[in-house]
């Protein structure tokens, strides 16, 4: 499995600005790197609620932070519930809140997750993997107008219609089981942009309609909002336009928040060169006012 590397560490220290005795949630904790990151940085003094809807994703962590076992609160849940979370816990005083967005490359390379093509694997992309809904059921029983309609609103595809309609050709012969099934058959039709692989899109817009991740997106900005001390900070990595577009308005209309920046923070060149999960990122950050 391909060990997950951070993105915008240096950045994510800077603007949450964790502090020992601080309380704090990493929404999307995945492996535990960012936490990892806070916790070296306030000598374990802080206290982190790491929160991840893949329970797969929460063991990585709980092994990645053993030795900060007695400053971690491990939540298997889909921070869409952020706060009943907090409630549930007890927990008070949050003063910063991180989410990473998307997925992890621990499991765009866990071929039983079916996120990804690289390796082969049953299509399935949910992060929880008891959720009612897998790519294999969008891809197979799904009618061809609704398979046009997410690949058009999640993709931002163009050849939507098209696509889908292969799709629905290619499932009377014979069900499409595998990622690398569907990521084949889109090839042989759509061309390579640059370094992108034909089906990436494909791939994107099916998982962000299996996960529901937009309206969980939110979902998980006004939860934070309610649960954040004045003062406290949100700080989002995302890494697609539409969850941006989704970020930016939040912030900017809250009038209980301020942006920190006007302008959306990205990673530098030389982290972009270093990790390809960094080439799309894009940071906001803003703040509860007093
Ligand atoms: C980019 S990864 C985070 C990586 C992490 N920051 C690290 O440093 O290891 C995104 C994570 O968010 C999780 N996730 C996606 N949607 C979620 C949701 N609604 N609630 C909680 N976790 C979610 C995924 O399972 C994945 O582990």
């Amino acid at each position: 499995m391909r060990e997950h590397q951070p993105v915008m560490v240096k950045q994510v220290l800077e603007y949450l600005n964790p502090q020992e005795g601080g309380m704090y949630i990493d929404a999307t904790c995945g492996s535990g790197h960012h936490a990892r990151a806070i916790l070296e940085h306030t000598d374990g003094k802080a206290k982190i609620i790491c929160i991840d809807k893949d329970p797969r994703a929460i063991l990585r962590a709980k092994k990645y932070l053993k030795q900060f076992s007695d400053s971690v609160i491990f939540v298997n849940d889909g921070f869409e519930n952020i706060e009943q979370i907090v409630k549930r816990i007890n927990a008070e005083r949050i003063s910063g809140i991180l989410f990473d967005l998307g997925f992890s490359s621990e499991q765009i390379s866990d071929s039983e997750a079916g996120f990804g093509f690289r390796q082969d694997g049953m299509l399935d992309m949910r992060f929880n993997p008891e959720s009612p809904v897998s790519a294999y059921d969008v891809v197979n029983s799904y009618p061809e107008y609704e398979i046009k309609r997410i690949l058009f609103e999640y993709g931002e595809m163009k050849d939507a219609e098209k696509i889908a309609h292969l799709i629905c050709e290619e499932r009377k012969k014979r069900p499409i089981r595998t990622t690398r099934q569907l990521a084949d058959l889109i090839a042989s039709c759509r061309k390579k942009r640059g370094n992108i692989h034909p089906a990436t899109q494909v791939f994107q817009a099916i998982r962000i309609y299996v996960n529901n991740e937009l309206e969980n997106l939110k979902s998980g900005l006004n939860g934070a909002l309610k649960v954040l001390m004045p003062g406290g900070r949100i700080v989002v990595i995302s890494y697609h336009s539409l969850e941006d577009r989704i970020v930016k308005k939040f912030m900017k209309s809250s009038n209980k928040l301020r942006m920190l920046f006007k302008k959306v923070i990205v990673p530098d060149q030389m982290e972009k060169v270093i990790n390809p999960c960094a080439r799309s990122a894009k940071m906001r950050v803003a703040e509860v006012i007093n």
